[in-house]
């Protein structure tokens, strides 16, 4: 008998019908992935699980018994509990209290504080979680607040957990430890469910894995079928077969005269090849996106692009000039960086917010005159800033080191944006800032392309670099393994790219 039993769940929206006769079950002890693209249905189906939404039609059964899931309190009460993907915590308190709030344990009609940090403490050890009870939630990272809302889910005695797009925000360190907690809480006992779009990460994780899109399951896989089934024949589940075609009628958009170029770019690392002959170009208004697994040589492309690096051979040309010198000679021909590692290349952490926010321009005219810092100009750009990028904090004098992760992001990011003319190279933009967050930065480089500038974009996210990049080039070993309009490849030769394998179509699409 199966833990949970969907049946042929409907439910309708004004403009669409998000789950069309939907049935998933979840077996006892299992990991199951719940698989799909934006806007599969995926979300809708585990908020009818919860109680967040009501179906039009359809039955659910929990270990065999019908239920009536009218509400999340119910749902709670009947061992399932959801952790979102926008986190919902008090940022002003700390993780017990979080943890505990509507469900307090008493003692002589006080809260019994001691007693349930006792108890959060022993959940901490025994799950694997890193986070600290007494720790202020506005002070912790992205990853850390998941902890905090699956911690509070175990707290109410969850046996079945739905966890929505949960590695979306988290680092692949951060990946590797919640996958550790997934296993620990699996060999409790416990069912989970997680919801992704990320194809690779399902194998790693999965028992079981339920595939939906455009508001139907359109692939199941068994356990016993896990080793057969292909990364290949998941994208087809998700994206359907037809993706590819209808996918060329698409509009091309039309781009300005190139401005970026790099060509003969080689770097050699003691003797070993890190960065084989790249030759790329992005035009004005263009989003060129990087795809490809960490450690192929993005970084190094990166920081050859930004001056930190010296490779052992480059031709860098900004429109149509050559680029050399240092990262300071780089910024002021109008090439922005934001940076996979801000702690190390971003920002100053024993500065102000209004300091990082002029970081790199401090010598600009803009900011200085006669080697006398312009203070007032400076503070009235600061406060400007913190409220259009929404930097939460008290104000700019505060220091960058009080800010959460996001939050010293934006900082960066606000600098990059504001200083930024002409190119714009990014590395991982949206790791370790939550999905709100990661929205607005889209917004703001799609505008940056809108007015002209060129970008190049990395990350390891297949879905980020689909949904911004209006070109993709796919790194492997140091080397483009394949560049393409973005509506020119399917995710699934993409990754097949990704992991060194070849496309027997020759569209390659070379800059010129
Ligand atoms: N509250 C809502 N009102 C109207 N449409 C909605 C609502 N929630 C979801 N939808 C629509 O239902 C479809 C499925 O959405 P969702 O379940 O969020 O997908 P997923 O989680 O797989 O990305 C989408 O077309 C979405 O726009
Ligand atoms: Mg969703």
């Amino acid at each position: 008998m199966s833990i949970v039993n969907l049946k042929d769940i409907v439910k309708t929206y004004p403009n669409v019908t998000a789950l069309d006769h939907v049935s998933m079950k979840i077996e006892k002890g299992e990991i199951h992935a719940l698989l799909g693209e934006n806007g599969a249905g995926k979300s809708t189906l585990m908020k009818v699980l919860y109680g967040m939404t009501r179906p039009d039609s359809g039955e659910i059964e929990i270990n065999g018994t019908l239920v009536e899931i009218q509400n999340p309190m119910q749902a709670i009460n009947i061992g399932i509990g959801m952790v979102h993907q926008h986190f919902m915590l008090a940022e002003a308190m700390n993780v017990v209290e979080n943890i505990i709030v509507g469900s307090e344990p008493k003692k002589n009609g006080r809260v019994d504080y001691y007693q349930a940090k006792q108890e959060i403490e022993k959940m901490i050890q025994k799950f694997g979680f890193s986070v600290s009870p007494d720790a202020l939630v506005e002070d912790l990272t992205v990853g850390e607040k998941q902890q905090v809302e699956i911690l509070k889910t175990l707290y109410r005695s969850a046996e079945i957990l739905i966890l929505d797009e949960p590695t979306a925000v988290l680092s692949p360190q951060e990946v590797e430890r919640f996958f550790e907690v997934l296993k620990r809480m699996k060999s409790d006992g416990k069912s989970c469910i997680i919801i992704t779009h990320k194809l690779y990460e399902v194998f790693q994780i999965a028992d079981r894995i339920t595939v939906m899109r455009d508001g139907v399951v359109t692939g199941q896989v068994e356990p016993e079928n896990m080793i057969k089934t292909s990364v290949n024949q998941l994208a087809n589940y998700m994206v359907g077969k037809t993706t590819a075609i209808t996918n060329h009628a698409q509009e091309r958009k039309v781009y300005g005269d190139i401005c970026f170029e790099v060509e003969e770019l080689s770097c050699k690392n003691e003797n070993k090849v890190i960065l084989d002959d790249i030759s790329l170009c992005i035009r004005k208004g263009e989003i060129l996106g990087i795809a490809g697994v960490e450690g192929n040589g993005q970084s190094e492309l990166v920081k050859a692009l930004t001056g930190l690096l010296k490779p052992n051979s480059m031709i860098l040309k900004l429109d149509g000039k050559t680029v050399k010198g240092t990262t300071k000679d780089f910024i002021k021909q109008g090439i922005g960086h934001i940076p996979e590692d801000r702690l190390k290349y971003a920002v100053a952490e024993n500065m102000s917010i209004a300091e990082n926010l002029v970081l790199g321009y401090q010598d600009s005219e803009e900011y200085c005159k006669k080697g006398i810092m312009k203070l007032k100009k400076i503070k009235s750009m600061s406060a400007g800033r913190i409220e259009k990028y929404r930097i939460k904090a008290p104000d700019f004098k505060t220091l960058i080191n009080q800010l959460s992760g996001g939050n010293q992001q934006k900082v960066v990011v606000a600098r990059v944006f504001e200083e930024t003319s002409k190119v714009l190279i990014c590395s991982q933009l949206t790791r370790g800032v939550d999905i709100s967050t990661s929205e607005f930065f889209y917004s703001l480089l799609r505008a940056f392309g809108e007015s002209g500038g060129a970008t190049l974009l990395v990350s390891s996210d297949l879905e980020e670099i689909f949904t911004l990049s209006d070109t993709i080039a796919v790194m492997y070993k140091g080397k483009i393994a394949g560049l393409r309009k973005k509506e020119d490849f399917t995710r699934e030769e993409v990754g097949i790219l990704m992991t060194g394998g070849r496309l027997d179509t020759g569209k390659e699409d070379h800059c010129g």
